[in-house]
């Protein structure tokens, strides 16, 4: 590989799982590796396989499916395990079916965990490294090994602790910023000294990653990377612990916008940018704030006077990268009312979607009664009803027809009938203090489900009164809702929300389809059903 190319590690599905509210089912982690992977990352962080018997399974999913992508060369799969022997074998149980499989193992090395955390010596801790990797090292020949909060170790200590890693066989040294705590001078430095002073470093990769408690991750991963890192480790929409990671997107577009001043490449299609961050966004149900680089709503929106006229003179006047470059096509006209389903496939693979007969069936009935609807379909209204079919496809509890009455003369009320996981019929009338209300009080007395509604955001996919509306939500299990899985080490289960997806030209069937997709992940965690019980076809 050349000595420019940045390696792009996405950890999306590992720290990005572990956002506060992020939680996906194994279904979801599977889709989103797959875009993942279409996207052009080199290694997927899977999970963290001794977590629970579900996350390994999610894992062993992506490193057999994904891991053996027979179109392209298929990325390397990696498991994350503490420097546990059995964290190790359970990672390694994991990933194996890859063909190229990653372990991922980890301890702290800065004094403050090593004295409170861990309570070990350093020393301890440099035979624990030496142990471990070693160990790991037996099973995989590709070894990743990250000094947790390295960011606040003692670099002396570091050259010590990477060089025993290195000797044990370690082949990726990843130097965390756990607690983002360094400025991109010092981050930069402490890279530079680790390349300079580490014995054997020369037949490793370095790896940076960051986190964002002061909004310097992308800066500070950049540092790293000018001074000789040559693997970042990133998450979409920056997605992670607290304030989450380094996000993929920043770091692809900076060094494919700069090409001179960083003189750096990577493997990332940037066409795929904009679908990928809508897909982390609606299965984690985690909103993309507008303002946000590359992936906000208003990342190429130009609403200053001045800057529109400078934007119709000449696109470069207020543009340093098109909107096209990300994949972001806006509003063009694609299809209209009499296209037909051949058509419908081809421009949903060209953004990206590759659906089954059955599921283009589905969004083709859907994409016919828009355009009977609605004159102009744009792509975005192609990627929201692609979104919602894929989003609704395993559920326990299906939405099938649904009628409301709200207004200033008389109580909201709900009609709403629902399939459930046998594919039984269920219709349940109910009051609310609004349409929305009204139908997730009569979805609740179906489901049986207790939660609590934490988020409701809702947004038109392009403007004008016919536009698609999209819903997420957000929901948490009422204290006890799902005791049955949540063992002592899985504190993380207990603080765990759920989000849900959907997408309507009508907003209370978009609000109705969210919440369902939310109360199915729901029962998915709390074990009533198993993953396969799947009801049939979609009524709405
Ligand atoms: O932030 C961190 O230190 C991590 C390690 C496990 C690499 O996520
Ligand atoms: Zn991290």
């Amino acid at each position: 590989m050349n000595d420019n190319r940045v390696r792009i590690f996405d950890t999306t599905l590992r720290d990005g799982e572990q956002s506060p509210g992020a939680s996906l089912t194994s279904n979801e982690k599977l889709e989103i590796a797959r875009g993942l992977a279409k996207l052009g990352v080199d290694v997927i962080e899977a999970g963290f396989p001794a977590a629970s018997p579900d996350d390994l399974e999610a894992v062993r999913r992506i490193a057999t499916e994904i891991g053996n992508s027979a179109e392209s060369e298929p990325p390397i799969i990696c498991g994350l395990a503490r420097t546990i022997k059995s964290d190790i074998d359970a990672a390694w149980e994991a990933i194996q079916h890859a063909q190229k499989p990653r372990i991922h193992t980890f301890l702290a090395t800065s004094e403050i965990h090593m004295k409170h955390k861990l309570r070990m010596d350093p020393e301890e801790v440099v035979d624990k490294v030496k142990e471990m990797v070693g160990y790991a090292k037996t099973l995989c020949d590709d070894i990743e090994f990250s000094p947790e909060d390295a960011g606040r170790s003692d670099p002396e200590f570091l050259y010590l602790v990477l060089g025993e890693a290195i000797k044990a066989g370690a082949t990726t040294l990843n130097i965390p910023d756990t607690v983002g705590y360094t400025t991109p001078d010092e981050f930069g430095g402490l890279i530079a000294g680790i390349m300079e002073n580490t014995p054997g470093i020369e037949n490793a990769i370095v790896s940076v990653h960051c986190h964002d408690d002061l909004g310097l991750a992308t800066a500070n991963t950049l540092a790293g990377l000018a001074a000789g890192a040559r693997q970042a480790e990133v998450t979409m929409n920056g997605i992670g612990e607290r304030a989450g990671n380094t996000s993929l997107e920043e770091i692809a577009m900076a060094i494919q916008t700069r090409p001179q001043f960083y003189e750096l490449e990577t493997g990332i299609d940037s066409t795929q940018i904009t679908r990928m961050s809508r897909t982390v966004s609606n299965y984690t149900g985690m909103s993309v704030q507008p303002n946000k680089a590359i992936v906000g709503a208003n990342a190429f929106a130009h609403e200053a006077g001045i800057h529109q006229d400078g934007m119709l003179k000449e696109k470069s006047t207020y543009e340093i990268m098109t909107p096209e470059t990300v994949g972001l096509n806006k509003s063009n006209l694609v299809l209209g009312k009499h296209s037909g389903r051949h058509a419908l496939k081809v421009r949903l693979n060209e953004l990206g979607y590759e659906v089954e007969d059955d599921e283009l069936k589905k969004i083709f009935k859907r994409f016919k009664n828009l355009a009977d609807k609605k004159k102009i379909i744009t792509d975005a209204d192609l990627e929201a009803l692609a979104e919602d079919q894929v989003y609704q496809v395993k559920d326990l509890y299906r939405l099938d027809g649904l009628q409301v009455s709200s207004g200033t003369m008389g109580l909201p009320t709900a009609t709403v009938r629902m399939l459930g996981p046998n594919g039984e019929l269920h219709t349940k009338v109910s009051l609310g203090t609004g349409p929305v209300d009204a139908v997730y009080k009569a979805i609740d007395e179906i489901v049986q489900m207790p939660n609590t509604l934490l988020e409701f955001h809702i947004d038109a996919v392009t403007e004008g009164i016919d536009a698609i509306g999209e819903v997420t939500v957000r929901l948490k299990p009422k204290n006890g809702s799902i005791a049955k899985r949540i063992s002592p080490q899985s504190e993380m289960e207990r603080r765990r929300t759920f989000g849900g997806y959907g997408a309507h030209t009508d907003i209370i069937v978009a609000s109705a389809r969210a919440y369902i997709a939310g109360l199915n992940k729901l029962l998915t965690a709390s074990g009533r059903f198993g993953e396969a019980e799947v009801a049939s076809e979609v009524g709405v």
